[in-house]
């Protein structure tokens, strides 16, 4: 099954998420994510095996009896692709913190012999997919607070014709 590990972010900043992709939508057109699909990706796992799936469960132990909560920092907007078919993402701050949190998360799939996207982390939150950028500038908008997640979660994801669809399989809190 296709997985990938995320950290969840705490409610109140996915409201203020949706509030800003509220504002966005009057200049940018896209495919806007569900809130619920919000998450911030620490490893790609792609196509697992389920032995994998298995592993990077116990993973997820290990890697959560020795971190702490993470805190959340917006850095601002930024894309992926072209900017007439983006990938349009939130930016959050490299804090060390998160950092290692990917880095552990990333020793402990490869100490299991379990496969992931080996490209570099790059923390943040994708809102849009297929977004048209506007040319000219961008309304004032309002970012999320500073907050802190606590839990990671791997998640099942299920590609459907209206998008993906995420499963939580596994979570464990931090801290
Ligand atoms: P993205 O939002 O920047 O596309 C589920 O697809 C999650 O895994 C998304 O957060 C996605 O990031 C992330 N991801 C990381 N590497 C990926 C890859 N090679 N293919 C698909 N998704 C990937």
């Amino acid at each position: 099954m296709r997985a990938f590990i995320a950290l969840e972010l705490p409610g109140r900043f996915v409201d203020e998420m949706t509030d800003l992709a509220q504002d966005l939508r009057s200049c940018v057109e896209g495919r806007f994510m569900p809130q619920e699909n919000y998450h911030l990706t620490l490893a790609f796992l792609g196509d697992a095996y389920e032995h994998e799936i298995a592993s990077a469960m116990a993973a997820l132990d290990a890697v959560a009896i020795e971190s702490k909560p993470i805190p959340l920092s917006c850095t601002g907007l930024g894309t992926f692709g072209r900017s007439n078919d983006a990938t349009l993402w939130l930016g959050l701050k490299p804090d060390p913190a998160l950092t290692s949190l990917a880095k552990r998360i990333r020793e402990e799939l490869a100490a299991k012999d379990v496969s992931f996207d080996e490209k570099q982390f790059k923390p943040h939150i994708t809102m849009a997919r297929r977004a048209r950028m506007p040319h000219g500038s961008m309304p004032a908008l309002g970012f999320p607070h500073d907050a802190q997640a606590t839990r990671i979660t791997l998640f099942k994801s299920e590609l459907t014709r209206e998008g993906a669809i995420y499963k939580p399989l596994y979570s464990v809190e931090l801290g």
